[in-house]
């Protein structure tokens, strides 16, 4: 299995769940700055540029899953920077992959997501058309609408803002849960569904909104 993004508060919940279950074999992490962590599993791959893969293609070679898990908030971003990131970086790594129409690709986008690519929100585009050209590729994607995610295990997010709001929220989460359950989730259950729709053999709805990721986690 491949992992991008393993550094970030959903990355780093992903990779502990990889690393608990047994069904998970192999786990090749892909990272621009070392992970703070070994295990017996994981093999790091330290890459600088996520437009180009080429020099990784032998990592590539036989990988069955895909744990796309990288990304930025827009909150202070022009529109290119954001979407050579959200978009450029994504469809790079996925047009890296070998042909296998068995292979399953898992991204993280988001609760408001717009899949017409026409609304107002620059985020949401952007997100949006990063899905749709997944979606349209020749293996099983699966796309994750995460609303709220709680750090279910101590995961820090690597965005400053959010390392300030979060623990106030991570306080509130109880009450979050009792009173807008369809909204939340948290870095185990992402971790857990995502293994989860890799045995789904692409069959299944394909955009996952947080109570399906929860549904999924738990079945
Ligand atoms: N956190 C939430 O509540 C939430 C809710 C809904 C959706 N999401 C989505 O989930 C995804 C992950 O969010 P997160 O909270 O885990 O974010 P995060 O903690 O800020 O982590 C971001 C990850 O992306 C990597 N990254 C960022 N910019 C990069 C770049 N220019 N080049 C290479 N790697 C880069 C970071 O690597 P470095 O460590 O090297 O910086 C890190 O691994 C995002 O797409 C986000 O929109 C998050």
């Amino acid at each position: 299995m491949l992992l991008f993004g393993a550094t970030g508060m959903v990355g780093q919940g992903v990779l502990r769940e990889c690393l608990l279950d047994d069904r998970v074999t192999r786990v090749r992490a892909v990272v621009r700055s070392p992970l703070d962590t070994t295990h017996p599993k994981l093999t790091e791959l330290v890459h600088a540029d996520f437009t180009d893969f080429t020099a990784l293609a032998a990592e590539f070679e036989d990988v069955d899953a895909v744990f796309y898990c990288l990304g930025v908030s827009s909150t202070g971003k022009r529109e290119a920077e954001y979407r050579r990131i959200t978009h450029d970086y994504t469809l790079a790594a996925a047009r890296a992959l070998p042909a296998n129409p068995a292979l399953t690709f898992v991204y993280v986008s988001g609760e408001g997501t717009d899949s017409t690519e026409q609304g107002r929100l620059m985020w949401a585009r952007v997100k949006g058309r990063t899905e749709n050209e997944l979606l349209a590729m020749p293996f099983h994607a699966y796309m994750f609408r995460p609303g709220y995610i709680h750090a279910a295990n101590g995961e820090r997010s690597r965005t400053p803002a959010y390392r300030l709001i979060y623990p106030v929220l991570s306080r509130l989460y109880p009450l979050l849960r009792r009173t807008v359950p369809g909204k939340v989730t948290t870095t185990e259950d992402i971790g857990r569904a995502m293994i989860a729709v890799v045995g789904r053999n692409g069959t299944g709805e394909h955009v996952l909104h947080s109570p399906d990721i929860n549904r999924a986690a738990a079945g």
